[in-house]
């Protein structure tokens, strides 16, 4: 039995071969592709390559290439069909029902997408060359559309006494004509009408550039017409997992890693007028976890720009509640807000493209903080409307799939509820200062009241056993000299130590030139003099000694930084950050 093609490519439209790949090959990436060693042969050398955007692998070594279905193959020894199913699982979609209107439904779609490319092939070609429709260049002209952007997005004209259904008739039957959604049957007339009729035509294409429906724009205005139209639903366009401009966007995420998701066709075309590619537009509905799924297969940033007016942010609130549970650690989504009543076309039209890049960069927040200060916005300072956004705030961190960001993102939303209700959390909060802000404090109370943290105490320690020890260390200069210190004043100590144990010449005590006043804190309050005294004067002992110390000093800072990462990633929720914390608990573990 044959897969149906649809469902095929649905499965490469889900997977970059990359993401295949990667796997059970380490891939680094070099400019447009990725090199890795080839899995197919031993190698020392990197000759296994892949190119996402061409949806293939190489192998230079064995001369091997293909995509994502071969390469399972190859690699688990499948046929065909088991690495289809091993595929769609990974992708997450169903298996396939083999029936009997498999082929038929093949069949159907091909019809299909040729009745799609001849329509909008002679329509492009008639906005082009017919002389009758000088008025809609003319229109374009006005919103200043120029040929470039018509041909690249093959926009078309559909005249208003068309007859191009007689002529698709000699080619197709009535049933697949119908079914396009491009005609609809006028009941008193018993005739087949277009729907797109003088409207401008705009080709929405699968993820393979084949047109598969239509949005539809009036030209004059006419109120008691909707200024857009689209194909309707029909058995091979679902609007919820498509993408205006998707077939294009999606090839420039190796070069890219963000992509602006915006409301209409014109901010698409508008964008990438001004140099602005990776745009894509969701289909006039409410964003979906599919398309959401889809961009995060192709890019690590998804920035959703609508427009700046009231229902461009009350679209950009539900795209969030609804986008929010498919975060992953790795990806991000943003909100950018417009000016009022500008849109991504008005808006990159008046001020080009490096400008509203520097406005990206400046003005984007991520899906966290919008839903946070948008339901903030409503709250106001009493205990019920406190509990009440409390409440949303975590019903919404309850519909995030992923735990890690669950976790992160509730930590974000209480830390900010926190700051809003100082006195409750007022435990928390000396906590909190206790842990981060220790260097500061630990200055003030030594002065004030000899109260010393034990992160000093084993500084003390470690200076302790290097000033009775200091002909050892001079001799092992390198267990020392890289151990890090984290109070200001023992870190002065430490490192005019190290410098004077250097020169090589022979020290001692005196001859260091220490504060007598620090020295005498340090004879007083190091813990490890109380295990020396115990201990007979071994090399060995003393070394191990150290050892312990600088362990327990590692993990001092390890703790640190990792608490400061955590509170960054709550914030950004970025990849970078998010390896960063994993390396540090990984070296902690080991430590
Ligand atoms: N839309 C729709 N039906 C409507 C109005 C809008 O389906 N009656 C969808 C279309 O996909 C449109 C998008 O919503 O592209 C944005 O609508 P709008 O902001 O009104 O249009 P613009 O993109 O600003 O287009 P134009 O500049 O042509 O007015
Ligand atoms: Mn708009």
């Amino acid at each position: 039995m044959k897969y149906p093609k649809e469902y095929l490519d649905e499965i490469k439209t889900r997977l970059k071969v990359s993401t295949v790949v990667s796997k059970s090959v380490v891939l680094k990436k070099k400019g447009k592709e990725f090199v890795g060693l080839s899995p197919f042969k031993n190698e020392k050398t990197p000759s296994f390559t892949v190119n996402d955007e061409k949806e293939f692998y190489h192998c230079f070594a064995t001369a091997e290439h293909g995509n994502i279905f071969d390469f399972i193959m190859k690699m688990q020894n499948l046929k065909f069909g088991e690495s289809v199913k091993y595929l769609a699982n990974l992708a997450g979609m169903q298996p396939y029902q083999f029936s009997k209107l498999d082929q038929e439904r093949e069949q159907k779609f091909k019809e299909y997408l040729s009745v799609y490319s001849q329509y909008v092939n002679f329509y492009h070609e008639e906005l082009l060359k017919n002389e009758n429709y000088a008025y809609v260049r003319d229109y374009l002209k006005k919103r200043s559309l120029n040929i470039d952007q018509v041909r690249k997005f093959k926009i078309g004209y559909v005249e208003k006494n068309s007859r191009i259904y007689e002529k698709l008739k000699q080619k197709f039957n009535e049933q697949i004509l119908f079914e396009t959604g491009l005609f609809y049957l006028d009941d008193k007339k018993k005739i087949y009408i277009e729907r797109f009729k003088g409207r401008l035509i705009f080709p929405i294409n699968n993820i393979l550039g084949q047109p598969i429906a239509l949005g539809g724009r009036i030209i004059e205005n006419k109120d008691y017409l909707a200024k857009y139209i689209n194909s309707p639903e029909t058995t091979f366009f679902k609007k919820g997992s498509n993408l205006y401009n998707l077939d294009f966007a999606r090839k420039l995420s190796n070069k890219l890693d963000h992509i602006y998701l915006v409301e209409g066709y014109m901010d698409v075309i508008g964008l990438s007028k001004n140099g602005i590619e990776n745009v894509v537009a969701n289909l006039g509905t409410s964003l979906t976890d599919q398309q959401i799924l889809i961009l995060n297969q192709f890019f690590g940033d998804i920035i959703i720009c609508f427009d700046g007016d009231e229902s461009g942010y009350k679209a950009a609130v539900r795209a969030a509640e609804n986008s929010i549970k498919e975060l992953k650690p790795e990806k991000q989504i943003s909100f950018l807000f417009l000016p009022d009543k500008e849109d991504p076309d008005s808006f990159v039209n008046k001020n080009g493209k490096n400008y509203f890049i520097d406005f990206t960069k400046n003005n984007k927040i991520s899906i966290h903080q919008f839903i946070f200060s948008h339901y903030k916005k409503q709250t106001e300072n009493n205990p019920s409307s406190l509990a009440v956004f409390e409440k949303k705030l975590r019903s919404i961190v309850n519909t995030i799939k992923d735990n890690f960001i669950k976790k992160y993102v509730l930590e974000y939303f209480l830390e900010k509820i926190s700051e809003l209700t100082p006195y409750s959390n007022q435990n928390k909060k000396t906590f909190y200062i206790k842990k981060t802000k220790s260097l500061e404090l630990t200055k003030k109370y030594y002065n004030e009241s000899q109260f010393i943290t034990s992160m000093e105490l084993k500084e003390f320690s470690l200076i302790y056993l290097i000033i009775s020890n200091l002909k050892l260390f001079q001799a092992n200069i390198h267990l020392i000299e890289n151990i890090k210190l984290f109070t200001k004043v023992n870190k002065q100590i430490f490192e005019t130590i190290i410098s004077e144990l250097k020169t090589g010449i022979l020290v001692n005590t005196e001859t260091l030139n220490l504060d007598p006043e620090l020295l005498k804190k340090i004879y007083k309050f190091a813990p490890i003099k109380h295990i020396l005294k115990n201990k007979p004067n071994d090399d060995h002992i003393i070394l191990e000694l150290l050892e312990d110390i600088s362990r327990d000093l590692i993990n001092f800072d390890l703790e640190l930084r990792i608490q400061e990462l955590e509170s960054k990633f709550s914030k950004d929720l970025s990849e970078v950050t998010f390896n960063q914390l994993k390396e540090l608990k990984k070296k902690q573990n080991i430590n």
